[in-house]
This record gives C-alpha cells, sequence and structure tokens, in this order.
C-alpha cells in the first residue's frame, strides 16, 4: 500500500500564530502515527516561518515512523539534515520567499548540484528524493544525478482534476512509467486531497509515499485527525 506521510508545517504554523506551543508539534506528530500515519514530513524554510530547526531536533528523537525533511539544500539545511539524518531528504528547489513550493527541478540544468547533493545525502545514509514536475526528461536526469527517488509535484493533477480527470492524470501516468523504468522509487504531493487521491493511487498504484499537508489538516477541522487519517488511508 501507498504509505501516507503527514506534512506537519500547518500545525505549525497555527502554533506561531500565538507564540505559544499550542497546537503542540510533537504531540500532534505523535498522534497522526498513533492514528495511522506511516511518516511524518516537515519543510523548514529559511524563516522558519512554520516548522522551526529545533521542531526538527524535537521530532527526531521521539518519532517511531518514516521521517520525510523536505527543503531546498541551501547550507543551514544541507546542515540540519546531516544531524538529524532522517530516512528521507526531498530536495525541493523552492525560492526563499516561496508561498509553497510551485515547481520541480530542472534536473538537466542542474545535475551536477544535484548529484553532488544527492551523494552527500547519501553517505551520510539518507534516502534522497528529488521533487520533479511530471516530465519524462526530468526524471531521467534525477536517475543520472543518482536520486533514490523522485517526487511528482501533484498541483498540475490536483487543479485539473474536477474538470478532466482523464487528462489531468495522463502525464503523470507517462512520469511514473518513466521512473519505474529508471529504477527510481516514487513519491507524490502537492494539493492531493480527498477527491482527488484515490484516482490518482488507481492510475499508479506503485506509488510508493504521498506526502499530504495542507488539504488533510483542513479536513481535520471538521473530522477530527483520527477520522481524517483513516479516511486518507481508506483512499490509499
Ligand atoms: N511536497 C512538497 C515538496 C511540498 O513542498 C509540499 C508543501 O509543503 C507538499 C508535498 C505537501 O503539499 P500540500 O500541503 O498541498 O499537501
Amino acid at each position: 500500500m501507498t504509505k501516507l506521510s503527514v506534512n506537519i508545517n500547518k500545525i505549525a504554523t497555527l502554533r506561531n500564530a500565538r507564540g505559544g506551543n499550542v497546537p503542540n508539534v510533537c504531540n500532534v506528530a505523535l498522534d497522526c502515527e498513533k492514528f495511522g500515519a506511516a511518516g511524518i514530513t516537515v519543510h523548514p524554510r529559511p524563516d522558519q516561518r512554520h516548522i522551526r530547526y529545533a521542531d526538527v531536533y524535537d521530532l527526531k528523537s521521539i518519532l517511531t515512523t518514516e521521517f520525510n525533511i523536505e527543503g531546498n539544500p541551501n547550507d543551514e539545511f544541507t546542515k540540519l539534515v546531516l544531524s538529524i539524518k532522517p530516512h528521507q531528504v526531498t530536495l525541493v528547489p523552492d525560492a526563499h520567499d516561496a508561498i509553497t513550493s510551485d515547481a520541480g527541478w530542472d534536473t538537466v540544468q542542474n545535475l551536477d548540484y544535484l548529484t553532488n547533493t544527492t551523494e552527500q545525502f547519501q553517505q551520510a545514509g539518507i534516502r534522497v528524493s528529488i521533487f520533479v514536475n511530471a516530465d519524462p526528461k526530468m526524471i531521467e536526469y534525477a536517475a543520472k544525478a543518482g536520486a533514490d527517488r523522485v517526487e511528482l509535484y501533484t498541483e498540475p493533477y490536483a487543479s485539473m482534476y474536477p474538470s478532466n480527470p482523464e487528462k489531468a492524470i495522463a502525464p503523470f501516468i507517462e512520469a511514473a512509467k518513466m521512473a519505474k523504468k529508471c529504477g527510481l522509487g516514487l513519491n507524490a504531493g502537492h494539493d492531493l486531497s480527498l477527491d482527488n487521491l484515490h484516482y490518482l493511487i488507481q492510475n499508479i498504484p506503485w506509488i510508493n509515499e504521498v506526502s499530504i499537508g495542507h488539504a488533510l489538516i483542513a479536513d481535520a477541522l471538521y473530522f477530527g485527525l483520527e477520522r481524517t487519517i483513516a479516511l486518507y488511508n481508506e483512499q490509499l
């Protein structure tokens, strides 16, 4: 079964709104695990506006499922990841001031950089996933960079899904086939929800892991966290 990794950035955003420790990010992460999440994802950004570097250290010492840290591998991020040694690092080319990730890597242009970065993390025993658009060439070059997996940027799928699901999924099936052909593991994330998740998995059942934050946390306002995680797992 495809694993559900819950991105808990939004929990930190809520906490940071008041400056105290409510909700407690670590307790929420532990509850996600207890309620059936197969992993926890965090995306620390340079301005630490949601997950802070200190949260990443706190989480490392308590999590029992798979820990995935995603972000742009600048010096500070690289130092953090190498000292935490999570199960997986996801390399994301987000700009300093990006509201959220809005594109995958150009793996052709950045081949040398990604090759060196990937090697550095793998030498520390960390699995490396490279965030890419659903473009077979980008996937081919992620494999050339030595990545273990790619994460498909699913926003274009999610935004087209309501009007034309078949057209929306088509490039993702091609991209997923290329990942398989290159021997890469396959992750997916961004804007996945209870509406669009099942169709994605039905068409690409070999996806190893999805990481989901925004919609899942929003759903939890209505269903509660335990029921919401169960609903997402049912879709998988
Ligand atoms: N994958 C990556 C690389 C991301 O940057 C994000 C957002 O932080 C996600 C997945 C999760 O996206 P969403 O919050 O829309 O579920």
